[in-house]
C-alpha cells in the first residue's frame, strides 16, 4: 500500500494509460479523482475501481478550460482535504501532415495536450505549494523527443509538455514538488487504435528493440515509482517507456 491516504487526480483517467494508472493508485491505498471529458466512461472507471474495493470519484473537466480545471482541483480539495499527487493524461491523437493541417486542428491539439497539461499543472501546483509538497507527472511521448512523419501537432504539444516540464521542476524543487515526465513509445490503448495503420504498427515493430506495443500497465508501474517515495530526489526527468526505441537507430540483422 504505497499509497495509502494519498489524494491523487489522473486526467483523461477514463481510457487507456491513465485508466490504468488510475486503477494502480487506488490498488495501492490512493483515492483517485477520475477526471475526464467524457462522462460514461469516467462513471465506468470510478465504478471498475469501487467493485475492486478501491476509493475513487468521478470529476467531469475539459482540461483545456481554466475554469473547469480549477473546478477539478476545488472539488478534489474539498473531497479527500488534499492534493498530493496529479498525473496529467489527458489528450487527443491527431495524424496529419504539417503541410496539410489545419488551423483549427492545430489550435484544437495543442490546446488539449499542452495547454490543458499547463493548466492542469499550474492548478495542482498552486495548492501543492500552499501545502509545502506535491508530484506532478505529465504524459509526453516519444513523440516530443524524436519526430515520426504525420504527428506535427500532436509532435510538437509533446515537446512542449517536455519543456513545461523541465521548467516547473526548476522553479518548483524549492517548494518540495517535483515534476516529472513519462515519454511511452506505442501503447496498445483506443488512441492508438485511431491513428495507427496496419503499416504504421509495422513501422514500430521494425523500430522497437522490444519487438511489442507497452501495455497500458506498463506504462502506470514507471508513473506510480515516478509518484511514490523511492523517487523523492528525481525531478526534471523524462523517463522513456519505450521499448528501448529512444536508444537506438537503424536496426538490422547482420
Ligand atoms: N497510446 C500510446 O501509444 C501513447 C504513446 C505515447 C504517449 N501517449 C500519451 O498518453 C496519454 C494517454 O493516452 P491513451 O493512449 O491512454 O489515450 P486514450 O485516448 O485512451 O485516453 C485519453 C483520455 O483523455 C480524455 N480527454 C480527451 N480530451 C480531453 C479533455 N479536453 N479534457 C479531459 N479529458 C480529455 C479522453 O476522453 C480519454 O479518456 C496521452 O497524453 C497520450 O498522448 C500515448
Amino acid at each position: 500500500m504505497r499509497f495509502k491516504e494519498k489524494s491523487v487526480i489522473v486526467t483523461g483517467g477514463a481510457s487507456g494509460i491513465g485508466r490504468a494508472i488510475a486503477e494502480q493508485f487506488a490498488q495501492e491505498g490512493a483515492t483517485v479523482v477520475v477526471a475526464d471529458i467524457n462522462r460514461e466512461s469516467t462513471q465506468d472507471a470510478v465504478e471498475a475501481i469501487s467493485a475492486r474495493g478501491g476509493r475513487a470519484l468521478p470529476v467531469n473537466v475539459d482540461v483545456s478550460n481554466p475554469k473547469s480545471v480549477q473546478e477539478m482541483v476545488d472539488t478534489t480539495v474539498d473531497a479527500n482535504g488534499r492534493l498530493d499527487i496529479i498525473v496529467n493524461s489527458a489528450a487527443v491523437p491527431s495524424v496529419s501532415k504539417i503541410i496539410d493541417i489545419s488551423f483549427e486542428t492545430w489550435n484544437k491539439v495543442i490546446n488539449i495536450n499542452l495547454t490543458g497539461t499547463f493548466l492542469c499543472a499550474q492548478a495542482a501546483a498552486r495548492c501543492m505549494v500552499d501545502a509545502g509538497s506535491g508530484r506532478i507527472i505529465n504524459l509526453a511521448s516519444v513523440n516530443g523527443q524524436r519526430a515520426i512523419t504525420g504527428r506535427g501537432a500532436y509532435t510538437a504539444a509533446k515537446g512542449g509538455v517536455i519543456m513545461l516540464t523541465r521548467i516547473m521542476a526548476a522553479e518548483l524543487g524549492p517548494e518540495n514538488i517535483t515534476v516529472n515526465a513519462i515519454a511511452p513509445g506505442p501503447v496498445d490503448t483506443a488512441m492508438v487504435e485511431e491513428m495507427h495503420t496496419a503499416a504504421t504498427r509495422e513501422a514500430w515493430y521494425r523500430a522497437l528493440p522490444i519487438k511489442r506495443y507497452a501495455k497500458p500497465q506498463e506504462v502506470a508501474d514507471a508513473t506510480l515509482f515516478l509518484a511514490s517515495d523511492e523517487a523523492r530526489y528525481i525531478t526534471g526527468h523524462v523517463l522513456n517507456v519505450d521499448g528501448g526505441f529512444d536508444a537506438t537507430g537503424l536496426l538490422f540483422e547482420l
